[in-house]
């Protein structure tokens, strides 16, 4: 399903793609180029509501993010569509509200993974990453957490599903 390169492709999705999918992307990408599988992996992010289309992250998730040494700045919102079920081989929902709103736009017959984000934590107890856009610093801060720690629980899921597109 991923394009002609690409063995594999990801796409993260929240409401407003502007903070918890963007932080999503920004870290899962920089794990994939760490580990050298920048030209095998595809990663995007998109978001169900329509808001802040074209709106670079959110400051203060940008600002999160930079302390951390991830730069989220050319990242720009988007809507998901149901074309992405054609283009995505996982598709990575971050709250239940996300996944409901995905499952409802699905093709029949989609063969790739629609689920929940925090199913590939490693560390995280909680099924959700919480919407932080009207709290305070400390829901960027734990976004940001529950982020890093699925990511490499994501990645660590794709070398054991399919090591052949790894070539390992
Ligand atoms: P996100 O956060 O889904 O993590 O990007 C939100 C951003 C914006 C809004 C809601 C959540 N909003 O209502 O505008």
């Amino acid at each position: 399903m991923a394009t002609t390169a690409t063995q594999l492709s990801v796409l993260f999705v929240c409401l407003g793609n502007i903070c918890r999918s963007p932080t999503a992307h920004g870290v899962f990408a920089k794990l994939v180029e760490q580990a050298g599988y920048s030209d095998l992996i595809q990663v995007d992010s998109a978001g169900t509501g329509d808001w802040h289309l074209d709106h670079a992250p959110d400051q203060r998730t940008a600002q999160v993010a930079a302390a951390k040494g991830y730069d989220l700045s050319g990242l720009r919102a988007r809507l998901v569509t149901s074309a992405d079920f054609n283009q995505f081989d996982y598709i990575i929902a971050m709250d239940n509200a996300n996944l409901k709103d995905l499952r409802a736009m699905q093709p029949e017959g989609y063969a790739g993974h629609l689920g929940l984000f925090l199913d590939f934590s490693e560390q995280s107890a909680v099924q959700e990453v919480p919407d932080p856009y009207y709290g305070g610093e400390d829901g960027f801060e734990l976004v940001f957490g529950l982020v890093e720690d699925a990511s490499r629980g994501l990645l660590r899921h794709i070398q054991s599903s399919h090591p052949q597109a790894l070539g390992l």
